[in-house]
């Protein structure tokens, strides 16, 4: 079978894209034995080390800034056109730090995967980790899940959880949840290409 097409959206660093392209190399079946290839990275702003990943890797990319167009709805029906120019199966959120609109959701709604981190249904939005450290939180970790039209509220594929120490700032916490959300998405995104998934209601199975 032919491996998925993804389409990874970055906003910054980029490591868990760099997880996935690593993944799908080391793979000794290459993109087909691992289910899937990186066809495109899409970004909201230029100048980012997820873009320099891409570049590095011989991936095209294309970035779509907010500030360029005339409203948000016009952002997203670009933002949609240009990950629809790369026929994606799957699109991948990883990192990408802005709310998608309509006609994007309306596309791929179904087939557009987010990590996020923190324990969903705790901590959405922008700042999961923070959150969960200012709430005094013992566990906290890392949500792999279906996107829909709120903001981190679509069906959760898996988790992985991380324990909060005493010691832990922002950053020391971030980057542990960093350390399981790769592999997590690594391993989600290779099973739901090679495997196929339901959806029903709240429940996701991969076959
Ligand atoms: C990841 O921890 C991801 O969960 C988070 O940004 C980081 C990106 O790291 N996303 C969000 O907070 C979305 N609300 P990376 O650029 O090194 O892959």
């Amino acid at each position: 079978m032919a491996a998925s097409r993804l389409v990874v959206l970055v906003s910054g660093s980029g490591t868990n894209l760099q997880a996935l392209l690593d993944a799908i190399d080391a793979h000794p079946g290459g993109a087909e034995g691992f289910g899937a290839e990186v066809v495109a990275v899409g970004a909201d702003r230029a100048d980012i080390a997820g873009l320099e990943r891409a570049e590095k890797a011989g991936i095209p990319t294309f970035v779509c800034p907010v500030k360029q167009y005339g409203s948000r709805e016009e952002w997203d029906a670009a933002l949609t056109a240009a990950t629809d120019a790369h026929a994606p199966d799957l699109v991948v959120s990883a990192g990408f730090m802005k709310i998608v609109g309509k006609a994007f959701i309306d596309r791929f709604g179904g087939r557009f995967v987010n990590t996020h981190p923190a324990l969903l249904p705790s901590f959405p939005g922008a700042h999961g980790v923070r959150d969960a450290l200012a709430y005094g939180a013992k566990v906290t970790g890392c949500t792999v899940h279906f996107v829909d039209s709120g903001v981190d509220t679509g069906p959760v594929i898996a988790q992985g959880v991380v324990e909060i120490r005493d010691e832990d700032d922002e950053a020391a916490l971030h980057e542990r949840i960093k350390e399981v959300e790769r592999a997590l998405l690594v391993d989600v995104v290779g099973r739901l290409a090679r495997h196929g998934y339901r959806i029903e209601g709240r429940k996701v199975t991969i076959q």
